[in-house]
C-alpha cells in the first residue's frame, strides 16, 4: 500500500472545479449531520470528486481499462483531505477480502497510477497467486515482452480524452501532437479559464500514458501563447504554457528527454509585430524579442528500463534494422524549418517537422497518435515513412479535412483505414 506520509499537500483547487459541484449536491452537504460532513472540505475546496458516488464511478472505470470490472467490488471510499484523495479499497467480488486500492485525485478525478494498485496485482490476489513472483517475472522481462499492436491507420472523430479511454493499453508506440492554443483564437475559446484548460490537457496526456508502450516517446510541439491586449491602457500577456505543461508530463508518469527548438526563418511574415515598440524608441525595458522558435518538448513514459532495452524488445527486429537513420541528420536541438500554412486550419504543423520526429522516435510499422489531429499532418508523415496512425480530432471540419484529403496521401490503402465517428471518404475512384 501507498505510504501516505511522503505526499506534499498539492496546489490551490483550480478555478473551474465549482462548475463540477451541482447545486443538489451542497444541499446535501448541509443537510448532512456534523459526523458525515466529509464533504463540507470538498464542497470548500471545490473538490471535482466531492462524493463516494463519484469515487467509485472513476474507480469503476479504470478497472474497466483492465477488464476487472466484474471481478472486483469496493469496500467504502474515503476521502484523504490531507493529501486531497480518495481511497477506493478493492474486494474480491461476493467477499470481504481486501486485494487492494484505487487513487484518485479528488482535484483533478484522475486515477494516481503511482499510488493505486497495479492491475496486475489485483489480479494475482484475484487467482490467489503471489503477487511477488509475477512482478519478478515482469523484472525479468518474461511477461513484458513488447507484442506488436494490432491497431490499423484509424481515424477518430470526438474528443480524445473519451476516445482514448476505448483505445487498448500500450497499443500506441510513438504520441506526436501540437495541442489548441488556449485563447488564442476565437475558435479555441472551449475553456473557462486557463486552469481548466490544463486540466483538459492534464487528463488527455494522462490518457495517453495507458494507451502508449513503456519507455516509449511522447512528443509535443508548443509555445507559449499572446494574449492580445484588450484596451490601448493595458498590457499584453504571454503565457508560458510549455512550462506548465512540463509539469503535467512529470507528474503524469514521464521523465524528461529534450527540449528540441523548431526554429522559423526569421523575416517570414508571420511575426506578431511584438518588437515594433522597441525598435522605434529604443527605450530598456521596452525591448520584446519576437518569437522564431517553438518548443518541441520530448518525454518519455517512465520505466526503469534502458532504451536499448526497448530496441533489442522490439518483436520485430527487422523492421529496428530497416528504420536506421542514414546519411544527415540534426546534431543540435535547433531544427531549422519553414512554418506551414492550410487555407482552412490556422494552427497546422509542416509535415517535415512531423516526419523528423517520427524518424527518430519510432520505427517502421510502429503505431503514431496524434490526439489533436487537425488536418492530420501526423498522419501523412506516418504514411510517408511506413508506420501507422490513429488521428482524433473533434471539429468536423478538420475531420473532414482529413478524411477527403487522405486518398491523395495514402491511395488505396485508405480502403483499410478505420473510421470510427466519421464518413469514410470514397475510394471507388483510386481503385480503378
Ligand atoms: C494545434 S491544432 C493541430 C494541428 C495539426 N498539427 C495539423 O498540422 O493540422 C489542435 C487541434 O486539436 C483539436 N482539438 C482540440 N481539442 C480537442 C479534443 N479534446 N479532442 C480532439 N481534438 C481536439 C482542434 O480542433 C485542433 O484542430
Amino acid at each position: 500500500m501507498a505510504k501516505t506520509t511522503k505526499r506534499k499537500p498539492r496546489r490551490q483547487a483550480p478555478a473551474h472545479a465549482s462548475s463540477m459541484i451541482h447545486e443538489d449536491q451542497i444541499n446535501y452537504i448541509a443537510a448532512t449531520p456534523r459526523k458525515q460532513r466529509v464533504s463540507t472540505v470538498a464542497a470548500s475546496r471545490k473538490y471535482a470528486v466531492a462524493f463516494v458516488s463519484g469515487a467509485k464511478s472513476i474507480a469503476k472505470g479504470w478497472l474497466k481499462t483492465f477488464n476487472l470490472e466484474n471481478a472486483v467490488g469496493f469496500g467504502l471510499p474515503e476521502i484523504d483531505d490531507r493529501y486531497h484523495i480518495w481511497r477506493v479499497p478493492l474486494v474480491k467480488s461476493g467477499t470481504k477480502e481486501r486485494i487492494g486500492e484505487v487513487v484518485i485525485d479528488a482535484y483533478t478525478s484522475l486515477v494516481s497510477v503511482n499510488e493505486t494498485t497495479a492491475p496486475e496485482v489485483i489480479e494475482a490476489r484475484l487467482l490467489g497467486r503471489n503477487p511477488a513472483e509475477k512482478l519478478t517475472q515482469r523484472a525479468n522481462g518474461n511477461s513484458t515482452q513488447s507484442l506488436i499492436s494490432f491497431i490499423r491507420n484509424t481515424i477518430i472523430f470526438g474528443d480524445s480524452e473519451q476516445a482514448l479511454l476505448d483505445m487498448p493499453s500500450q497499443s500506441v508506440d510513438l504520441v506526436f501532437t501540437s495541442p489548441p492554443y488556449y485563447n488564442a483564437r476565437p475558435e479555441y475559446e472551449d475553456y473557462l479559464s486557463y486552469e481548466s484548460y490544463l486540466l483538459k490537457m492534464r487528463r488527455i496526456i494522462h490518457n495517453c500514458h495507458r494507451v502508449l508502450g513503456e519507455g516509449r516517446f511522447f512528443v509535443m510541439n508548443i509555445s507559449p501563447v499572446l494574449i492580445r491586449r484588450a484596451s490601448r491602457n493595458e498590457a499584453s500577456k504571454r503565457i508560458a504554457v510549455p512550462f506548465d505543461m512540463h509539469k503535467i508530463f512529470i507528474e503524469e508518469g514521464f521523465d524528461f528527454i529534450d527540449d528540441i527548438h523548431w526554429v522559423k526563418p526569421e523575416g517570414a511574415g508571420w511575426a506578431t509585430g511584438r518588437g515594433r515598440r522597441f525598435a522605434a524608441d529604443r527605450q530598456p525595458l521596452q525591448y520584446k524579442a519576437v518569437p522564431v522558435t517553438e518548443y518541441v518538448l520530448v518525454y518519455r513514459k517512465h520505466t526503469d528500463k534502458l532504451i536499448d532495452w526497448n530496441i533489442r524488445n522490439h518483436p520485430d527486429q527487422r523492421a529496428v534494422k530497416e528504420s536506421k537513420i542514414t546519411g544527415e541528420y540534426d546534431t543540435t536541438n535547433l531544427w531549422r524549418i519553414h512554418p506551414a500554412f492550410h487555407s482552412e486550419h490556422p494552427a497546422v504543423f509542416p509535415i517535415e517537422l512531423a516526419k523528423r520526429v517520427i524518424k527518430y522516435y519510432s520505427f517502421k510499422n510502429d503505431v503514431v497518435l496524434d490526439p489533436f489531429a487537425g488536418t492530420g499532418t501526423v498522419g501523412r508523415a506516418a504514411a510517408s515513412l511506413d508506420r501507422r496512425f490513429v488521428l482524433i480530432e473533434n471539429e468536423p471540419k478538420y475531420i473532414k479535412i482529413i478524411c477527403t484529403e487522405m486518398p491523395d496521401w495514402l491511395g488505396a490503402a485508405t480502403k483499410d483505414v478505420l473510421f470510427i465517428g466519421c464518413q469514410a471518404p470514397d475510394t471507388a475512384s483510386i481503385l480503378l
